[in-house]
């Protein structure tokens, strides 16, 4: 009975083969260490596909077609809860994008870091690359009014995270979310690969060393950023009470880029403009911050006047004077001033 021995076979291999697949994930489950499972684990079984970590994606998905490089801004619930006419500082700086010149395509290389839920929601309404920051239980939602001391730790986890993109092998351009885009800064910096970092200062003075802004830079990854991002992580365990953009400063100041072997070129006001130091030249400008300015509603107030000064020069092409910033200078005399919490 030929034909009844060889489906008996089949039914016998077939519970074999079951067999062994319960084995497997009976075994599979145990340690390594064990040689049953270790044997098992070398029959050619495909290995479970994990999803790609999360992070990792969303660099990758920012950067593709943009020499590995990604735009990186963070953002937190005061960014983008209402202020004033119903603006916010997240629409002011994406719509930035939408009336510079060559600034639009940017946006798919943008990512948003939200350290919190509702910056999160509104960056995934906006269909834009969104990161939630892992912030273990500091919250980092309310405005973090300039030198607080929330202001301080979310800049501390800035660093952590921005130290965290390079060892990935991803370059940076950060910009605060209070930084105007308007034209394309990737043709205004320079592409020459040994320059590793290209940071904005609040002027072009340099009598008393460069004043570096952190809210705007262009950061190459390589062995010798990531030591320095490093040490300035570090170093925040002996700067209590210091903001990382004065830690930065002293480690230029005290020749830790020189000893690292870092070029480093400082960006200039005509084209990287603040309030700090206006750009003369709106035929040169390119990104505009609300540098020297204490709090978001005048942030919000003053840069609205950029932009309508920016679209009445793209009008005329009339190289005028920028409105005055008048609710930024006076923001460090409000001292009524409640941030949202
Ligand atoms: C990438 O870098 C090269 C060389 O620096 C440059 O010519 C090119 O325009 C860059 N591409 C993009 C998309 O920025
Ligand atoms: C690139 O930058 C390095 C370091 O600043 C400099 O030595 C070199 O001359 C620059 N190369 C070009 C082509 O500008
Ligand atoms: C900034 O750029 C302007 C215009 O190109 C130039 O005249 C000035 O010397 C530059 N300043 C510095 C500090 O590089
Ligand atoms: C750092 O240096 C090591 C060894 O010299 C090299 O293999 C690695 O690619 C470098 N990493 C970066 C990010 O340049």
């Amino acid at each position: 009975m030929p034909l009844c021995n060889d489906s008996s076979r089949n039914h016998a291999v077939a519970v074999a083969l079951l067999f062994t697949g319960a084995l497997y994930i009976f075994f599979s489950t145990r340690s390594n260490s064990d040689t049953i499972s270790t044997h098992l684990q070398n029959i050619n079984i495909p290995q479970p596909v994990f999803p790609q970590e999360e992070l990792g994606a969303v660099l990758e998905s920012a950067a593709a077609g943009n020499n590995n490089t990604v735009i990186i801004a963070l953002v937190n619930r005061a960014y983008v809860e209402e202020v004033g006419e119903g603006r916010t500082m997240l629409d002011l700086f994406l719509g930035s994008f939408w009336e510079g010149e060559g600034t639009i395509p940017l946006l798919d290389h943008l990512l948003l870091v939200a350290t919190d839920q509702t910056a999160y929601d509104r960056c995934r309404f906006r269909k834009l690359h969104c990161y939630k920051m892992d912030t273990k239980g500091v919250d980092l939602a309310g405005e973090k009014v300039f030198m607080s001391a929330g202001f301080i730790e979310m800049m501390w986890r800035r660093t952590h995270f921005l130290l965290d993109v390079l060892r990935r092998g991803y370059h940076i351009l950060f910009t605060d979310t209070d930084v105007l885009w308007l034209r394309n800064p990737f043709s205004r910096l320079s592409n020459n690969g040994s320059l590793d970092m290209q940071i904005s200062v609040d002027s072009n003075n340099v009598e008393a060393g460069h004043l570096i802004n952190t809210g705007f830079f262009h950061v190459r990854s390589n062995n010798k950023t990531i030591s320095l991002f490093h040490k300035w992580y570090d170093m925040r365990l002996n700067s209590p009470g210091v903001k990382e953009q004065d830690v930065l400063q002293k480690l230029l100041a005290t020749g830790f880029f020189d000893q690292l072997g870092l070029n480093v070129a400082f960006l200039n006001t005509t084209q990287f403009s603040g309030f700090c130091e206006d750009s003369p030249d709106m035929g040169a400008v390119t990104t505009v911050h609300a540098n020297c300015c204490r709090h978001i509603p005048a942030k919000v107030f003053d840069l609205t006047l950029v932009l309508s000064d920016w679209k009445s020069y793209k009008a005329s092409h009339v190289n005028d004077k920028w409105s005055p910033h008048h609710k930024c200078g006076s923001s460090w005399k409000d001292n009524h001033y409640v941030p949202k919490t």
